[in-house]
Formats: C-alpha cells, structure tokens, sequence
C-alpha cells in the first residue's frame, strides 16, 4: 500500500473526493471513532500537540468531534452538523497555526494508524480512498507559511 504525503501547496484548496462507502461499512462508526482516538493519542506525544486542547475534557471533547465529522464525511449520520453546526472547517482554523510541517506531523501520524488497519483487515481501497481524502483536505487547513 503507497501513503504518500502530497507536498503542501499553501493556498491551494484543490478539489477533495469523500472516502468511499466501503470505508464506513468496513469499520464502523466505532472503528472510525478508535481510529480518531488513536490519532489524537498519538498526537499528544508529538511535536504538534502544542495547539491542541491542554485540558484532557476539552481534549476528549476535541477526539468526538473529530470522529462525529469523520463519521458524516464517510456517508454515516450528519452527528458533527448536529452537534457542532456548519462544518466550515477552514474558518474553524483561524485561532491555529497550521503550517506545512504541522501537517505532515498530522498524517504522518494517521499513516502509522492506517497501515494497521489494512494488517488487521480493512481493504487497502477503503483505507486508501480514506487518506486520499485526508491527503488533500488537510492541505485547506494549512493557514500560516513557513
Ligand atoms: C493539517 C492537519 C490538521 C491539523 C494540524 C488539525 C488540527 C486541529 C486542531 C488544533 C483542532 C482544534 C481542536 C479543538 O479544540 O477541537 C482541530 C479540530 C478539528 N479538526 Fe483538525 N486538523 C487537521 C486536519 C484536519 C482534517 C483534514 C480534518 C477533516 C477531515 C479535520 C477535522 C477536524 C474537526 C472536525 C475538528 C473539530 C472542529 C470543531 O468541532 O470545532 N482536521 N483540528
């Protein structure tokens, strides 16, 4: 299976495919709410931690809503827009520096999460069409250069 990180392009918000169905079906909406906690576990052993919720309530608050976007990006319930209105992501960044290097931290770490999935079963098209989709989305979030 190739995970290859695209290089940030800052400002370039090029056209995002959502994961396939499959994706969804395969893990489930708890497999996809582990699969977020494990990111965000390993998040806060790395360098990136820093602009993440220091508080472990808003930190575990921060895990959900991730999983409830992922869930509703994957073709699941619209649980984020209920709980969190609006998806808006770029604009939700605006109080973080996200920077190219603060992105290939993030999918670096969620690459580590997906080649365990695909050993323990996942299909390698579900768990790639799902870091295509996270590949270029993640590139919308960058808002600081340098
Ligand atoms: C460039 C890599 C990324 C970094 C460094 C990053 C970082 C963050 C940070 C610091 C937060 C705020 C935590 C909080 O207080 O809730 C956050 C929230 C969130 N992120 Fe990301 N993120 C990245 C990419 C993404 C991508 C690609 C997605 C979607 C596929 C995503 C989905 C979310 C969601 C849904 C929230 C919660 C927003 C809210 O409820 O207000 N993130 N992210």
């Amino acid at each position: 299976m190739n995970l290859e990180i695209t290089p940030a392009q800052f400002g370039v918000r090029s056209s995002v495919s959502k994961p396939i169905p499959e994706f969804l079906l395969e893990m489930g909406e708890d497999g996809i709410r582990k699969m977020v906690s494990d990111h965000y576990d390993a998040i806060q052993k790395s360098d990136i931690f820093e602009i993440f919720p220091q508080d472990a309530q808003e930190f575990e608050d921060a895990k959900k809503h991730s999983a409830d976007f992922m869930i509703q990006i994957c073709g699941g319930p619209a649980y984020f827009n209920q709980n969190r209105g609006a998806p808006q992501m770029v604009g939700r960044y605006n109080p973080f520096r996200i920077t190219a290097q603060t992105r290939q931290v993030w999918l670096e770490l969620y690459r580590e999460i997906l080649i365990e999935l695909e050993r323990d079963g996942v299909t390698e098209r579900s768990v790639t069409s799902w870091w295509n989709y996270i590949n270029v989305f993640s590139n919308w979030m960058i808002n600081t250069q340098g």
